[in-house]
């Protein structure tokens, strides 16, 4: 029996390629914010499928949304019109204050790969400036504008010639990169694979005059921060940025995969059939979800509390691990938020937290990474506070 459970084992790590690090836990169903595993244990899930499942799990609105759609059409392909699509895009452009036409796709880096094909289209120019600590997808041209080697080593060449790294939220090193062969600067508003980094306030929108000066184009990926992550709808909002192209992907049809590339309407037209594509990009089923998301999501009132409830866990958690020497620093906006500290300070956090019924994240050995479902309650997250505080104490830190 060993020897065939053994074999079983075996077999099924064989079945699937060994790219990701997995923690040995599988998860049954979820309900709100919390999640189930295998077992029957309950959890308050910190992480919402990497700031994907935006509206948490079973939510009626979505779950409505999408058995609706499935039972009429899952499937359309774009060479026929989809009104679902066209109503999603009406509504995301407005969402970005107007005058954006929209190509979607399914996925972060679809959404980026589109944005860098643009940018280069429109403009006439080849090469892209992007920062230090990035990251913009998985594919050949996203892993090429991710600035972090660990992802794009044994990988090269990729389409790293045309591309110049500058150093993130430092805006004399982006202006020394811009020249005229420059088609666009691709930035992600608060950095979250590199860890939950924010720039200084206003880099943004000296990015934004810096670029447009130079005749180039401004690309804000979106796809963590966007869907109301950070308290407004895209994280760039929170400054004065006019973004010629925005990527979004993760929470916008809240666990449904899509993605989508906003263009502004002058740039429009340099875009012509042929030109780009997708077989599943936008087709009803993601965008029915999408449009349930936005009914949600896409208010003023719905985006206070995000911020509010964000607000409330960064200085709670910043109050908690004032006196811990191994925390450097808890930054974030929003649901989105980073508690850095020396290693092995977050994985045993991580650990300690899962021990207690809480999932967290964590990224580059030292980053706590939490981005929970928007719809968290204040409960919720103060009982993960009082579970922080545990930690803190049990090291004999806090009070
Ligand atoms: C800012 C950013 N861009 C792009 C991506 C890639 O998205 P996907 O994994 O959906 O391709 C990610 C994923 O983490 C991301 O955080």
């Amino acid at each position: 029996l060993a020897q065939r459970y053994r074999n079983e084992l075996l077999h099924e790590e064989q079945s699937l390629l060994n790219t990701y690090a997995r923690q040995q836990i599988a998860f049954r169903a979820g309900k709100g914010s919390r999640l189930w595993d295998s077992s029957g244990n309950e959890y308050i899930d910190m992480v919402a499928g990497i700031a994907v499942n935006s509206l948490g799990y079973a939510h009626p609105r979505l779950v409505a949304a999408i058995c609706n759609q499935a039972s009429s059409l899952i499937h359309c392909s774009n060479l026929y019109e989809i009104e679902n699509q066209k109503e999603l895009a009406r509504r995301l452009s407005a969402l970005a204050g107007g005058h954006y036409s929209l190509f979607f796709s399914n996925s972060g880096a679809e959404a980026n790969e589109a944005a860098l094909k643009f940018a280069v289209r429109c403009t006439g120019r080849n090469r892209i400036v992007a920062a230090h600590n990035s990251f913009h997808g998985r594919t050949a041209a996203t892993l090429s504008v991710t600035g972090q080697q660990k992802y794009w080593k044994g990988f090269e060449p990729l389409l790293n010639g045309g591309v110049a790294f500058a150093d993130f939220g430092n805006i004399d090193s982006f202006r020394e990169k811009l020249d005229s062969s420059v088609a666009a600067v691709i930035i992600e508003p608060i950095q979250g694979e590199g860890g939950i980094v924010l720039p200084p306030e206003g880099f943004l929108s000296e990015l934004s005059k810096a670029v447009h000066s130079n005749g180039s184009l401004l690309i804000v990926d979106e796809v963590q921060t966007g869907t109301g992550r950070t308290g407004r709808f895209f994280a760039y909002q929170w400054e004065r940025c006019t973004p010629d192209i925005i990527s979004t992907a993760k929470g916008l049809a809240g666990g449904v995969p899509i993605g989508a590339t906003l263009v502004r309407n002058e740039l429009s037209s340099c875009i012509k059939p042929g030109d780009h594509g997708s077989t599943f990009g936008g087709n009803p089923l993601s965008t029915a979800a999408a449009l349930a998301v936005l009914d949600v999501v896409g208010n003023n009132a719905f985006l206070k509390q995000v911020a509010e409830k964000g607000a409330h866990l960064l200085s709670g958690l910043n109050e908690l691990f004032s006196d811990v020497p191994q925390v450097s620093r808890v930054t974030g906006r929003g649901l989105m938020v980073g508690i850095h500290a020396t290693p092995p300070f977050a994985s045993a956090f991580r650990d300690f937290a899962f021990s207690r019924g809480f999932i967290v994240n964590v990224v580059h050995e030292n980053t706590v990474r939490l981005v929970p479902p928007l719809i968290i309650s204040e409960e919720e997250l103060h009982a993960f506070l009082l579970m922080a505080r545990a930690f803190a104490r049990e090291r004999g830190h806090g009070r």
